[in-house]
């Protein structure tokens, strides 16, 4: 256990085991696979404070995993809870306007170079669906390039080559999917992620039929090669097509103003999610004012208009949550500080692998990263495949062991984690790499 703090009431040990197993059966008998699709079943979670989270075991967890991102600051941080309890004594939906999806959008403007206006969802899926769905409307052409290895959520369009088992032939898209219509394999391209050179050629092929350009500016874990952003700007922008960054997983992450002012290359859309709905469920897509003008029957008329109507849009308990949580984070020092953790982090973990002499890259940003066994650098989709995966599953498991929660390929770094955090956290590392190492 990491601190021998409890969270909640504490409980009989034997009892908490009992209620956990428990709830693995029901799971299993009511939920397809025991789980809601996201994590293994055996991980049951009860809460969470900072940057810890408790099982319903009674187990102790330094927490990388963050609710899959959106916890950046914390678990339960007070303002984000003070803000939220305030709200739902309020009402909690309301479908029309309300003051802080408003308040929400305006500061997403002002903070992200390429929001001029906003458009709210509920889901990260839901707003990369709509945002290739913009590009389509607003150049009048259907294809959408997106790369081998990146993640845009849930949909038709985006389940194509997101983790292919085996390589294709690129530009043709691999379903990830059952259940996806075969005609829409011929409305995506599919490019290797930091490959200029095949971007630009596809893009002047296909440029008369070609909507937008989609990527995580971060796939994954893997930065962007210098140039790779500037030069897929310069050829959308040469050939007339959308360039959307995915930055459900880099807004208000890498910066504040997302990865697009962390790596100073504008695109002229994004989607945003996780951090700006607090730990609710709330998205957005946003971009130049022209092109949001679509979603606006008035101001690009019936053969233009996108139709867009969601229940939860906008929904006020979740911008609430979203704008104390963007508070926190515009305070002097906060990125400093994130990325200060997550610098200690990424480099003892690289230390501690080369004494082992593990073949191992850590790759990343300081906010977000994981190791990939493999003594080749990883530059793309392909590079992460020939890590040796079963190494890794290993050394998450020894790590949950240890007190570690973490996702299957991502260390998530919360503002939230202390020095203590850390020190646990290289010290199962430490021991976790002898294991694996001595068999
Ligand atoms: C880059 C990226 N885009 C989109 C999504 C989808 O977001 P959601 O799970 O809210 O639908 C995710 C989810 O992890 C993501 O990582």
């Amino acid at each position: 256990m990491p601190s021998g703090e409890k969270g909640g009431d504490a409980m009989d040990p034997a009892s908490e085991i009992e209620v956990e197993r428990g709830l693995i059966e029901k799971a299993k008998r009511v939920l397809p696979g025991g789980t809601f699709g996201n994590f293994p079943s055996e991980v049951v979670i009860r809460e969470g404070r900072g940057g810890r989270v408790w099982d319903e075991g009674g187990r102790e967890y330094v927490d990388f995993l963050l609710g899959s991102g959106p916890m950046l600051i914390g678990h339960a941080h007070p303002e984000v809870t003070a803000a939220v309890q305030e709200r739902i004594a309020q009402g909690t939906t309301f479908f029309a306007n309300n003051r802080w999806g408003i308040e929400l959008a305006a500061a997403i403007v002002e903070a992200v170079p390429c929001a001029e206006q906003v458009r709210f969802v509920s889901t990260g899926s839901e707003a990369d669906l709509y945002a290739m769905r913009a590009a389509r409307a607003f150049r009048r052409r259907d294809k959408i390039l997106k790369f081998e290895g990146g993640f845009h959520g849930m949909s038709d369009y985006s389940l194509m080559s997101l983790a292919p088992k085996r390589p294709g032939n690129f530009p043709q898209p691999i379903p990830d999917s059952a259940g996806i219509p075969r005609s829409l394999r011929d409305e995506i391209l599919v490019a290797p992620f930091n490959d200029l050179e095949v971007v630009a050629s596809l893009v002047r092929e296909h440029k008369d039929e070609l909507a937008g350009v989609i990527l995580e500016p971060f796939q994954r874990i893997i930065p962007p090669a210098p140039g790779f952003l500037e030069g897929l700007r310069k050829i959308t922008a040469d050939h007339g097509v959308l360039l959307i960054f995915d930055e459900v997983v880099t807004g208000f992450r890498f910066a504040y103003g997302g990865a697009q002012e962390y790596y100073g290359v504008v695109p002229d859309l994004c989607t945003l999610g996780k951090v700006i709905g607090g730990g609710f469920p709330l998205a957005a897509i946003a971009g130049r004012a022209d092109i949001m003008a679509h979603f606006d029957r008035n101001a690009v008329g019936d053969e233009g208009f996108l139709t867009q109507i969601g229940t939860l849009s906008g929904n006020p308990v979740a911008a609430s949550a979203g704008l104390a949580t963007l508070d926190i984070l515009r305070r002097p020092g906060a990125y400093e500080r994130l990325f200060a953790t997550g610098r200690e982090l990424m480099g003892a973990l690289a230390e501690l692998l080369k004494r082992k002499g593990l073949a191992a890259q850590v790759v990343g940003e300081p906010p977000l990263f994981d190791v990939v066994f493999t003594s080749e650098p990883v530059r793309d989709y392909r590079g992460t495949l020939r890590g040796d995966g079963d190494m890794l599953r290993r050394f998450n498991a020894l790590l949950r062991e240890r007190g570690i929660l973490k996702g299957e390929s991502k260390y998530y770094v919360s503002l939230a984690h202390t020095p203590d955090d850390i020190r646990h956290t290289i010290e199962a590392w430490a021991s976790a790499i002898e294991v694996l190492v001595g068999g």
